[in-house]
């Protein structure tokens, strides 16, 4: 059983689904929406929305992929790095509609080259100067050819459909800020509450 967090939305948002999200800031109006957005007007937040992730065992090549960044990462001496469980973002990610999606902390690249195997147009931004070279080794050696900035994602920046990051309870609540601030107001963000529980959170206007 994959420990996916689900609970009640409190937002006003409609039935699920992208389809009736997108239908829902459609009927909102995205031009007026946009204008409030930039005259700093509109005020937003952010609002939890269920995951409905595909369960089943991660395809045997994408399981040795992540297995082999998991045994290199034992020997990148980083501090912040706690690897989420790829089998739950991979079924996740499995069930929701391909775009792009930038990982905020891509750690050894795992997650990022899971996105890319289902579809993802994926990128990640890494701190860590150890970590970040170890995952484009690691991409690499496997043919995958998500790219790896190093940097900070709070000073880095790419529009995205999906946004992912696991870190310290501590920084959640600037992570979900920083989300506000500089996402597109249609992007998903997919963040761990936990290294199974991954929680989708949306954008929503008052
Ligand atoms: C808990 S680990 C998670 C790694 C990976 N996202 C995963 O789920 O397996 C957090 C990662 O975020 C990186 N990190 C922390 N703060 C960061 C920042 N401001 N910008 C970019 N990366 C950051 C750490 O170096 C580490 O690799």
């Amino acid at each position: 059983m994959l420990g996916v967090g689900i609970s009640p939305h409190r937002g006003r948002l409609p039935p699920w689904g992208d389809r009736a999200l997108r239908g829902w800031h459609n009927a909102r109006g995205d031009s007026a929406r946009r204008m409030g957005e930039t005259a700093g007007f509109m005020p937003k937040r952010l609002v939890e929305i269920p995951l409905v992730p595909v369960v089943g065992a991660v395809p045997a090549p994408a399981a040795a992929f992540a297995s082999e960044g998991l045994r290199r990462s034992a020997s990148v001496d980083c501090f912040d790095f706690i690897p989420s469980k790829y089998d739950v973002l991979y079924a996740v990610l499995s069930a929701l509609r391909r775009g792009r999606l930038c990982e905020w902390g891509s750690g050894i690249g795992i997650n990022i080259g899971l996105a890319q195997i289902l579809g993802f147009d994926a990128f990640g931004i890494e701190i860590d100067a150890r970590l970040a070279a170890a995952s484009r080794g690691l991409l690499a050696d496997f043919g995958l050819s998500a790219e790896v900035e190093t940097g900070s994602y709070f000073d880095a920046h790419r529009d995205a459909e999906v946004y992912f990051n696991y870190c310290w309870p501590s920084q959640m609540r600037r992570v979900e800020e920083h989300f506000l601030s500089v996402a597109p107001s249609h992007a998903k963000l997919l963040i761990c509450h936990g290294a199974s529980d991954i929680r989708c959170k949306v954008v929503a206007f008052e």
